[in-house]
């Protein structure tokens, strides 16, 4: 990939939450969420970012999107600085985010054709009055019938009300998509369906996808690169058939072998490489990945490895001993 068709660039963003423990504390804890990632997307391609529950996934698409403001760090849009502020209301047009739950993230007491209009309307896009008419071509582009247009939320099925998240989003003409599981909360042949319409809908407009899941077999399916977390870090960025084919990480070993651990063939080779706690956890220096990393050795408890790339592949760890 060449440097013109990067369409995001992210260079050293963190996100530190600060937080009481107890009602107790009188000091507060710190959270990192997401904590110095480096990557690039490239124009046209699905990105995918996978990791645990916690990884700070939702965080990073947050700042991304501007719905959390970075503790440091940089990101670049097309060459440009983020801004979300007053100047920054292009940005906002640019890159959408659809989120997980289908049931909340729609408001309840508004009708579908105010949802899926409202970005348009507020980006001055569409006149108010045109309103009903620009969300019933929009609905229909997502496979949705124009009855659809007067109902509200509740009286429309999971999926459906995925693709009225989908109109919205998609209202503006996005450039870049985030997609925060967006099939997660569906059921298995529905989810099949959103994904179809989201890859459709993707070749046509041109768009890029940023698409975060728990699901490495949907990643293997429709991803063009892999990118994968742990504790705010990232472990490895790869293409995705390299990773598919070998994971450079100890930890995207553990995350690919358990993925393989439904599949009963190999699920004693699951078990033979399952993470291992040491007993120091609580460890601050080294790997964020050393207490439970089957391949440390002493420098990972010490020195912080950096993504670097990996010779012989598409691909860069953050590993001092990555698999090659
Ligand atoms: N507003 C907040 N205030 C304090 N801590 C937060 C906040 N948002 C997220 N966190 C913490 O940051 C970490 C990363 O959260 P995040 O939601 O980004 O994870 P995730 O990878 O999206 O997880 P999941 O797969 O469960 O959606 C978690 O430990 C979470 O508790
Ligand atoms: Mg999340």
């Amino acid at each position: 990939m060449k440097e013109d068709d990067v369409i995001l660039a992210v260079s050293g963003l963190s996100k530190h939450y600060k937080y009481y423990k107890s009602l107790f504390d009188v000091k507060k804890n710190v959270i990192k969420a997401v904590d110095g990632v480096t990557f690039n997307v490239f124009k046209n391609e699905i990105f995918a970012v996978v990791g645990e529950t916690g990884c700070g996934k939702s965080t990073l698409s947050k700042l991304i999107a501007g719905l959390a403001g970075k503790t440091s760090g940089e990101i670049k849009f097309k060459g440009e600085p983020l801004d979300y502020g007053i100047r920054g209301k292009n940005f906002r047009k640019k890159i959408q985010i659809l989120f997980q739950d289908p049931y909340s993230s729609l408001n309840p007491k508004k009708k579908i054709y105010k949802i899926v209009s409202y970005p348009a309307v507020r980006n001055g896009i569409i006149r108010k009055k045109d309103r009903l008419d620009f969300a019933v071509s929009r609905l229909k582009n997502v496979g949705l019938s124009e009855n659809a247009a007067l109902n509200y939320p509740h009286m429309l099925s999971g999926g459906q009300r995925q693709r009225v998240g989908i109109a919205r989003c998609l209202s503006v003409s996005p450039e870049l998509l985030i997609l925060d599981e967006p099939v997660s909360a569906l059921d298995m042949s529905i989810s099949a369906q959103i994904l179809n319409l989201l890859t459709d809908l993707k070749e046509e407009a041109g768009m890029t996808y940023i698409f975060i899941t728990h699901d490495l077999k949907l990643v293997r399916h429709i991803a063009d690169r892999v990118c994968v977390m742990y504790g705010g870090k990232i472990m490895e960025i790869a293409k995705s058939g390299d990773f598919f084919d070998k994971p450079a990480h100890p930890y995207s070993n553990i995350l690919y072998n358990s993925m393989m651990f439904f599949d009963s063939k190999n699920k004693n080779e699951a078990l033979k490489n399952k993470e291992t706690i040491k007993p120091d956890g609580g460890k601050t220096t080294g790997c964020v990945y050393f207490n439970k990393c089957n391949a440390s050795q002493d420098i990972c408890g010490k020195l912080e490895p950096q993504l670097k790339d990996i010779p012989n592949g598409g691909r860069s760890a953050a590993c001092f001993f990555p698999f090659s």
